[in-house]
């Protein structure tokens, strides 16, 4: 399973991507208004970074006319720059239009299976369902996420790619990536969470310690 950055902050992409930790780039409105820093200017320092990956930028109308003309402009900006459009109807007809034109396009903020299939017939070629904040109001977000991939097996769909998002924590990502999900998105902190563990560190100081003890 591949994992994505779900961050807009500079020095995070750099170090995950510096560790060989991540193969794309998710960003939405809210992460990139943490950053208090002009989308364009964001988008140019995400680009010189992340140069063999998909960069994934997010549309803000919520008309398909609006959506295509947003989408197409983000496009421009560079070839692996990857639609985000919301899963409303008005969406679907944007990603119809841009998948035909060859714009690489996540149907993002699904919360149900039935909204993953049309979005996959739209013509996307990500599917993002939101783990977590199903999580959050009581759901199971992994059971979704599991159930866009038995759906996806049962019809061959290898054209669209889940990618996993609103991912929270280091069990998600195991269990995502036992079921299967192509792609997981989240932030820098559960990467370095993924990394960690205080057994390894106290390993390391202790070579270190012993080391000291040898004769030089
Ligand atoms: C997906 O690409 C979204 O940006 C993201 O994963 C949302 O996560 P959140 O629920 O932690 O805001």
């Amino acid at each position: 399973m591949k994992i994505f950055i779900d961050s807009a902050n500079i020095n995070d992409i750099r170090t995950a991507y510096d560790m060989g930790a991540i193969s794309g780039v998710t960003t939405n409105p809210s992460i990139i208004s943490r950053e208090n820093r002009k989308f364009d200017d964001i988008i140019a320092d995400v680009t010189s970074i992340m140069v063999d990956g998909p960069i994934f930028a997010e549309v803000l109308s919520l008309e398909a006319d609006g959506m295509i003309k947003e989408g197409r402009k983000l496009a421009k900006i560079s070839k692996n720059i990857v639609v985000k459009i919301p899963m409303i109807p008005e969406g679907l007809k944007a990603v119809k239009t841009l998948s035909s034109e060859g714009i690489n396009v996540c149907v993002t903020v699904i919360f149900s299976a039935p909204q993953a299939i049309l979005a996959a017939n739209a013509g996307a070629k990500y599917v993002a369902p939101f783990v977590g904040r199903l999580d959050d109001i009581g759901e199971n977000g992994l059971d979704l996420a599991q159930e866009i991939r038995d759906i996806f097996d049962a019809q061959g769909i290898t054209e669209t790619k889940i990618v996993a998002a609103s991912v929270r924590h280091p069990v998600h990502v195991v269990e995502l990536a036992k079921m299967g999900v192509d792609i997981a998105t989240m932030p820098f902190k559960v990467i370095m969470q993924m990394a960690k563990n205080p057994n390894t560190e106290n390993a390391v100081k202790k070579f270190l310690e012993d080391w000291e003890k040898v004769p030089k």
